[in-house]
C-alpha cells in the first residue's frame, strides 16, 4: 500500500470510530454550521472532522454532549489552573452575578485583583484589565509607541501574541505566514512595515535590528518561554541580553505572560528572572472568565490615567468587569506556593509520561516542558508531521482524553489521570507505529521493551 494512503486508511478508522461516539457533536455541528461560519467561533478549537461539543467541565473532567467522559490536559488553552468549576470560584461569582454583572462605573474588585497582580508580579506598579490577551499585547504594545515615540515593533518568529493585525505576521501554526509575511488575508500589507522578525533565542539577531534601525524600535516583544510552533523555554542569558539590548537603544522590553504567568507566583520573569517593563497577561488571572491585563512601571502605565484628554484613552466595556474580578482574585488566593509546587511536579510527571509512552511505543515523540505547560511536536515527521499529530489526539479524543501539541495541567488534575494518558498514549501510539514508520521513518525507533 503506498503510504500516504495507508495515513488515509488510518484516519478513515479514527474518524469513523470518532463519528460513532460522538453523534450529538455531530448533529450540533450540523445545525451550528448554518449560523456560524464553519460551525465554531474560535479556529483554535476546530478540528476535522468536527469538534467536539462539550456539555460539562467539572475539575479535570470534560463530558461532551453524548455522554462521553475526557480528562482535560487542555484546560481552555492553559487558562482554567485550579480545574473547570472550582468550588471557591464558582461560588466567588455566583455571590457576585447576583448583584449585577457591569456598570459604568469602577468596581472594587478591579482594585482587588490589580493589588494582588502587583504584588506578585515583580515588574508591575500598575495594571488595567481588558477582555482578553489579544487586547493586552495590543495595550501594551501601543503603549510602548506612546511612550516612546516610536513605530517599529521586535517580534519573534513564530510567536503567537492574539488575533491582532499588528502582530499577526509570521504567527507560526502552519501556513499562516512566511517570515515576515501577514498570517492571513485581512491583515492589511503594510502591517509588515511596522514589524521586525527576530528568531525566538537569538538575541544577536535583536541586537543588529536594533543597531540597523537606530531610534526607531518602540518594544521588543516576546513571550519568556515560546509556545507556539513547539513549547521553547529561553536559552541561559537570551533574556537577559534582550533586556541590556532594549536598554541600550531606549526600547522598551514587553513580555507577553497570557501563558507563562501560570509557570511561577511571580510568573516568566520571576522564573527566568528578567523583569521587562511592560507584561501582557491573561487567561489564569480572569479564574475561567474572560478576561486581559496589563501593566508595568507607574512611569509607564501612567499615559493611561484618566484625564482629559488621556494620552492614551484606553475603553473597553466589560474592562474589570465585577464577574471577572471575582473569578480571578479567587483563582489568585488559591494559587498559593503549595499550589505552584503541585502544578510544577504534576507538570513533569505529565512530561515524563508523555515521554516514557513514546519510548514504550517507538515513536519518537518531542516532549518539552516548562513547570505546568507540555509541549509536544512530532520531529522528523515532515511534511506528515502535523497530520500524525492530529491522528494521535483524536484517537486520544477516542479513548477519553484531551490532549494537545501544548498540554498542561490543573491543581485538580492526578497523577493517577497522568498514569493514564501514558498508557492510552503508549497504545495509540503502538497502533500507528506502522503507518508512521511507512509515510516519516526517522519518526520511529526500536520500541523499548515494557518493564
Ligand atoms: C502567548 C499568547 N498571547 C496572547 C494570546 C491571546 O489571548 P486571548 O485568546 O485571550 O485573546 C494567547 C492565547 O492563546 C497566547 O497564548
Amino acid at each position: 500500500m503506498p503510504p500516504v494512503e495507508a495515513l488515509v486508511n488510518a484516519r478513515r478508522s479514527i474518524e469513523a470510530r470518532y463519528r460513532a461516539r460522538t453523534p450529538e457533536s455531530r448533529a450540533l455541528h450540523e445545525r451550528a454550521s448554518q449560523t456560524l461560519p464553519g460551525g465554531e467561533s474560535r479556529t483554535a478549537t476546530w478540528f476535522a472532522p468536527y469538534p467536539t461539543y462539550i456539555a460539562t467541565g467539572l475539575g479535570s473532567t470534560l463530558t461532551d454532549v453524548d455522554g462521553n467522559a475526557l480528562v482535560d490536559f487542555t484546560f481552555n488553552s492553559t487558562s482554567v489552573i485550579h480545574g473547570h468549576a472550582h468550588p471557591d470560584i464558582v461560588a466567588a461569582v455566583q455571590r457576585r452575578v447576583a448583584e449585577g454583572t457591569a456598570w459604568n462605573a469602577p468596581n472594587a474588585g478591579q482594585v482587588e485583583l490589580a493589588e494582588i497582580l502587583c504584588g506578585r508580579v515583580p515588574s508591575l506598579d500598575q495594571v488595567r484589565f481588558c477582555a482578553s490577551g489579544t487586547e493586552a499585547n495590543m495595550q501594551v504594545i501601543k503603549a510602548a509607541r506612546a511612550f516612546t515615540n516610536r513605530d517599529l515593533i521586535i517580534k519573534m518568529d513564530l510567536a503567537y501574541h492574539g488575533t491582532y493585525e499588528g502582530v499577526e505576521i509570521h504567527q507560526g501554526a502552519d501556513g499562516w505566514g512566511g517570515p515576515g509575511a501577514p498570517v492571513s488575508r485581512g491583515v492589511p500589507s503594510n502591517a509588515v512595515d511596522n514589524v521586525l522578525i527576530a528568531p525566538f533565542d537569538d538575541a544577536e539577531i535583536v541586537d543588529w535590528l536594533l543597531e540597523t534601525h537606530p531610534g526607531q524600535v518602540a518594544a521588543i516583544v516576546v513571550n519568556p518561554a515560546q509556545t507556539q510552533g513547539g513549547l521553547r523555554a529561553p536559552s541561559p542569558g537570551y533574556l537577559r541580553a534582550l533586556r541590556d539590548a532594549a536598554d541600550a537603544h531606549g526600547t522598551l522590553l514587553v513580555f507577553d505572560e497570557v501563558i507563562t504567568l501560570r509557570l511561577a507566583r511571580g510568573g516568566g520573569q520571576e522564573l527566568f528572572g528578567v523583569l521587562p517593563d511592560l507584561t501582557a497577561m491573561g487567561k489564569i488571572i480572569g479564574g475561567g472568565l474572560p478576561v486581559g491585563g496589563f501593566g508595568g512601571p507607574a512611569e509607564v502605565m501612567e499615559i493611561f490615567a484618566d484625564r482629559q484628554p488621556p494620552v492614551l484613552p484606553h475603553a473597553g466595556t466589560f474592562n474589570g468587569n465585577p464577574a471577572t474580578m471575582a473569578a480571578g482574585i479567587a483563582a489568585m488566593q488559591l494559587l498559593d506556593a503549595p499550589a505552584f509546587e503541585r502544578l510544577a511536579e504534576l507538570g513533569e510527571a505529565l512530561g515524563e509520561g508523555l515521554r516514557a509512552a513514546s519510548r514504550r511505543a517507538g515513536v519518537a515523540l518531542h516532549v518539552t516542558q516548562v513547570a505546568s505547560v507540555v509541549g509536544v511536536e512530532v520531529p522528523r515527521g515532515g511534511a506528515f508531521a502535523a497530520e500524525i499529530l492530529d491522528l494521535i489526539v483524536l484517537e486520544l479524543l477516542n479513548r477519553g482524553f484531551k490532549a494537545a501539541s501544548m498540554m498542561t495541567v490543573s491543581t485538580a488534575t492526578t497523577t493517577d489521570e497522568i498514569r493514564a494518558l501514558e498508557d492510552a498514549l503508549t497504545d495509540v501510539l503502538c497502533e500507528l507505529r506502522p503507518v508512521i514508520a511507512q509515510v516519516a521513518p526517522a519518526v520511529t525507533e526500536p520500541a523499548a521493551s515494557v518493564g
